[in-house]
């Protein structure tokens, strides 16, 4: 295939060289209606090129198919046999790979170190989750995906289970063995979901992990404005074999998706599908140079972790993105949390994530120099400032089996069930009403449906004690929990 063609790139310009005048959204009228205050702020050009597919990009009847084409060369990029692109994120998305996967009412196995999105997509699919309990990595604190043997014990006992969803890599950049966990699914006849939101670059470096289509996963789903060059929001499905009807999936997600979906991430996905393909390895290869290079500066500072390759063994993960720069900070003294919020305040530097023990930089192939220079300064100058930080009481960390906690409803019987709120003292033996993830990295810690322990309420609530944010929960600073109702 011609990979230096971008379809939708190329009518957006011809859409914008002929100078159609729309009568139809949006509103601003590529721009002509926009107050000139946003415009000095975000740029004329966003606004420019805000149109529609549909008498817009395209004609009545689509005649061009430009997505299809730019679809059908994301497709051929990194080998899969279909790829759909999606304007509403992966959070949208791995609902949509759900509901293709398992109906409401069937059993899917989900991984339990899933992402908001996915518990969310378990309340509003109404499956019946059978979760694969993550690797716990109790001296880091970190979980990590689940292992083959892990999936064939549950599909053993879930015969009539209709997939797997897997996520991978974790927000910190740890991986499942995909092959073996796809392997697995295949002897039961069964589809794998991967969730590889943060894995957008696999596909273009040989020294990345594996790449769900080419460890045999039937149905990927990416961010790719996460690791990738294109714009917020945008998210694609990958597709291979039979197991996943292309119908059933299109149909699917037309059940959940915008009907005005945004060209400009439509333009951004197929720009760096051709930036990848034409460029891919020497960026990347640029880009794991400098990670090596920081990982091991960062090794050097005094009180800095940063995680390596020695989390890659049996019982842990199975591989790790290097592009990944998780940092332990506690020999600081302070937590992750707040060393971000140092960072932020004192050098400007926004890390991508936070938790009690550590911090997360992404390195990706946008990187350069200065960026590098910006992260070692910054995490120089925290290292030498960390004495002055305020201590905190540490955070109760429970083991890991308290962080497994008994499912007494499906989520969805549990969302929807009628609810009361109790003080957090009273709240252990209750069956939760509500999905209540630190955030980020946003991973839940109690699911709708799931029974609350004092074990996991002192973690939460010592947490929260620390800056640590629970957005979803309707009480966040949860002196009150939402739960079932008793009848
Ligand atoms: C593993 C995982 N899946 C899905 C999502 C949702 O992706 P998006 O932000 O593109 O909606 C996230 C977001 O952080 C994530 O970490």
């Amino acid at each position: 295939m011609d990979h230096s063609r971008v379809p939708v790139l190329e009518a957006l310009q011809e859409f914008r060289r002929r100078g159609d005048v729309v009568y139809g959204p949006p509103g601003h009228k590529q721009g002509r209606g926009v107050d000139p205050r946003v415009a000095d702020v975000v740029g004329l050009d966003v606004f420019r090129s805000d149109v529609l597919s549909l008498n817009g990009l395209d004609d009545r009847r689509q005649s061009q198919e430009m997505l299809g084409q730019a679809q059908d060369l994301m497709a051929d990029a990194v080998g899969a046999e279909r790829a759909f692109f999606s304007t509403c994120g992966s959070s949208l998305s791995v609902k949509t790979a759900m509901l293709a996967v398992a109906g409401p009412g069937e059993k899917l196995l989900v991984s339990r170190n899933a992402h908001k999105s996915v518990i969310a997509a378990v309340v509003v699919n109404g499956v019946e989750p059978i979760w694969v309990h993550p690797k716990f990595d109790a001296g880091r604190h970190l979980a990590h995906p689940p292992e083959p043997d892990d999936v064939r014990r549950r599909l053993r006992e879930h015969p009539d289970a209709k997939g797997m969803l897997l996520i991978t890599p974790t927000d910190w950049g740890t991986c499942a063995d995909v092959a073996g966990v796809a392997r697995v699914c295949h002897e039961f006849d069964v589809p794998l979901i991967v969730d590889e939101a943060w894995g957008a670059h696999f596909p273009f470096h040989p020294e990345l992990p594996a790449w769900g289509m080419d460890a045999e996963a039937d149905l990927v789903v990416t961010s790719v404005h996460k690791m990738g060059g294109a714009i917020e929001q945008s998210s694609v499905f990958h597709l291979q074999y039979d197991r996943v009807s292309p119908e059933v999936l299109k149909q699917r997600e037309d059940l959940l998706g915008t009907t005005s979906a945004s060209s400009l991430v439509y333009a951004t996905l197929d720009g760096w599908r051709r930036q990848m393909v034409e460029h891919g390895h020497v960026l990347l290869d640029a880009a794991l140079c400098r990670a090596e290079r920081v990982r091991s500066a960062v090794g050097d500072l005094p009180g800095l972790r940063p995680m390596g390759r020695e989390v890659v063994k049996e019982g842990l993960a199975a591989d790790v993105d290097p592009l990944k720069i998780a940092i332990d900070v506690r020999d600081l003294g302070i937590t992750g949390m707040q060393a971000a919020e140092w960072l932020r305040a004192h050098r400007h530097v926004d890390v991508g994530g936070s938790d009690t023990c550590r911090i997360n930089a992404s390195l990706t192939h946008a990187d350069d120099d200065e960026t590098e220079e910006v992260l070692l300064g910054a995490l120089r100058a925290l290292a030498d400032s960390a004495d002055s930080i305020e201590r905190q009481p540490p955070v109760r960390l429970p083991a890991s089996p308290a962080l497994e906690l008994e499912q007494a409803l499906l989520p969805r019987d549990a969302f929807f069930a009628p609810v009361e709120h109790v003080p957090a003292e009273h709240a252990a033996g209750r069956i939760s009403a509500e999905t209540i993830s630190p955030y980020p990295p946003g991973v839940p810690v109690v699911a709708p449906g799931e029974v609350v322990t004092d074990g996991v309420l002192d973690y939460l609530r010592s947490g929260v004690d620390h800056g640590v944010l629970i957005p979803d929960a309707a009480d966040p600073t949860l002196r009150t929990l939402r739960v079932v109702a008793r009848t």
